[in-house]
């Protein structure tokens, strides 16, 4: 049964390109997801243990590789999903392979797709109730790099259709960088001003 009650743990990367992969978990039966195992595989291990989790599952934004350095070392805990987009370059090595707009319950969680290219072919983002995990796609006061102006296009476009349409209030937490919300994306994102 998919439930709302849950905690959210950002865990930086002790590195200069200092990833963020986020813990997220069911506070009712412990069950865990795992969003972007960067290079802080190991700073993960003891908070599951720390807060007495069972990982389920690991969620990929996009597979560049500092977002999924710690994707092998994790997986070797313990059986667990791992999630990419189908079209993402190197997605075969997934073990669920994910469509935009599709829902997931790892654990119970209560997960929303969507599928953001730009930076990547495959690029997802991921919902928990007021909270989206967005990778390189959308960052705080930027957007992600991209290899031409038409991956950028669509990247922005992608944004505004399916992003901003969720509600200013929205917690937005990028694959880098600290935290913003929907809303001040929207007003103040220099990307966004029309
Ligand atoms: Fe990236």
């Amino acid at each position: 049964m998919a439930v709302d009650r849950y905690e959210v743990k950002k865990l930086t990367s002790p590195t200069v390109a200092s990833v963020n992969s986020y813990l997220i978990w069911n506070l009712d039966n412990r069950q865990a997801a795992l969003i972007d195992p960067g290079r802080g595989a190991e700073l993960i291990h003891d908070y599951v243990r720390e807060f007495e989790l069972q990982l389920t599952a690991i969620l990929l934004t996009h597979l560049h590789t500092a977002h999924i350095v710690g994707v092998d070392l994790v997986r070797n805990w313990e059986r667990m999903d791992v999630y990419a987009h189908r079209v993402e370059k190197g997605a075969a090595g997934a073990s669920v392979l994910l469509d935009d707009e599709c829902c997931l319950n790892p654990g119970g969680l209560r997960i929303t797709v969507f599928w953001i290219p730009g930076h990547s072919p495959g690029h997802l983002c991921y919902l928990l109730g007021g909270h989206l995990f967005t990778g390189d796609s959308l960052l705080a006061g930027s957007v992600g790099s991209t290899a031409d102006g038409e991956d950028h296009c669509r990247q922005i476009r992608q944004i505004r259709d399916k992003l901003f349409r969720l509600g200013d209030d929205i917690r937005v937490w990028p694959g880098h960088g600290p935290s913003t919300t929907i809303g001040i994306e929207k007003y103040f994102n220099p990307w966004f001003a029309v």
